[in-house]
């Protein structure tokens, strides 16, 4: 039984500057199952989006290039789609929810012309009033209070966390395959995050979507993947479901981020503990491990090659020499 729908295999990403290309995403592979929620991890700047923006082909151009990998869309190759194929692609088979869903909203139109739009996508081929219904049904599912007179509010007069569910609801609309989730609740405070996370673990459950579901914060990680993959300055340190991740983080930045999440335990006052130092600049990436810098555990030769990624439990994959 093969149940992988999208398959990233070894995609590397670079940026044209003045005077080089800068290599943002570097051998990166992972595979998304049908139904599950995968987690994309790790600080600001390690290349999330842009492994989301490869995947939809919307790489700012002309100075992002793929420039190496395949993805894999079942048997289609994303990276080698045609110009022409692309709209069929974006948001019928692959959906994506941004931070801000402000920039993705279209100010100017009532929210319920926006849903419409998305399921016409999808379904051509129904009638005003039925798309109408659907439009206030697809409302409903995202928890959106007497949607029946919400849909004739524009962007700018429903809240933030209202607006993010507005976005939920138009991804699912075309009932895509694939829902790609950038950091859609960093923008909102913490109880509105809750809820809208809460939303996405059920309507997951429900339409069996599968989501590549991006964060910095790996408390909300917990809170709603099946598995997570780890990023840091371009490539991916660890792999796991996110139960192993958590009983027993194998990477040293893994343990680091998870040292930094604030727990319940420790006193509000006390500073959160942090990895000392920065992510290595694009231009200046160190030959060996882009950790082995910050690493309290790195070795000589940890500063000479990276590591590769291997497994060390079933489903469980570490790139770091302290496991080989
Ligand atoms: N349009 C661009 N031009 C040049 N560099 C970029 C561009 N977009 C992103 N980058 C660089 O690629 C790296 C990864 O960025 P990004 O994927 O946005 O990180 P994040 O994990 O925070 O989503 C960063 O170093 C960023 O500066
Ligand atoms: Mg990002």
């Amino acid at each position: 039984m093969n149940d992988t729908i999208l398959r990233v295999e070894q995609l590397s990403v670079s940026f044209a500057t003045e005077t080089d290309r800068l290599t943002a995403v570097e051998d990166v592979s992972f595979r998304l199952h049908r139904g599950e929620t995968l987690g994309l991890v790790g600080e600001s700047g390690c290349g999330k989006s842009v492994t989301a923006l490869s995947i939809m082909r919307l790489l700012p151009q002309p100075a992002g290039r793929i420039e190496a990998g395949r993805i894999l869309l079942q048997e289609t190759d994303i990276v080698r789609l045609p110009a022409a194929d692309l709209p069929g692609l974006r948001g019928r088979r692959i959906a994506m929810i941004f931070q801000e869903p402000m920039t993705a909203l279209n100010p100017v139109h009532r929210i319920g012309r926006q849903v419409a739009e998305a399921v016409h996508l999808h379904r051509p081929e129904l009638d005003e009033r039925t798309v109408a219904r659907e439009v206030v049904t697809m409302l409903e599912k995202v928890r959106i209070p007497e949607p029946a007179a919400r849909v004739k509010a524009y962007p700018h007069q429903i809240s933030g966390g209202m607006r993010q569910r507005v976005m939920i609801a138009m991804a699912l609309a075309a009932r895509p395959d694939i829902l790609i989730a950038d950091e859609p609740t960093t923008a909102l405070d913490v109880t509105i995050q809750a809820q809208i996370l809460s939303l996405m673990r059920d309507l997951q459950a429900e339409t069996g979507t599968a989501i590549l579901f991006i964060t910095h914060d790996l408390g909300v990680i917990a809170e709603l993947c099946h598995r997570v993959a780890v990023m840091y300055a371009g490539r991916i340190v660890e792999s796991a479901a996110v139960e192993a991740l958590f009983r027993s983080p194998r990477h040293p930045y893994t343990r680091g981020l998870m040292a930094a999440v604030p727990r319940l335990d420790r006193t509000p006052k006390s500073p959160l503990a942090t990895i000392e130092g920065t992510v290595p600049a694009l231009g200046t990436m160190p030959p060996g491990c882009r950790f082995a810098n910050r690493c309290p555990q790195a070795m000589e030769r940890c500063h000479r090659a990276p590591p590769p990624l291997t497994e060390v439990a079933d489903g469980h994959a570490v790139a770091c020499y302290l496991y080989s």
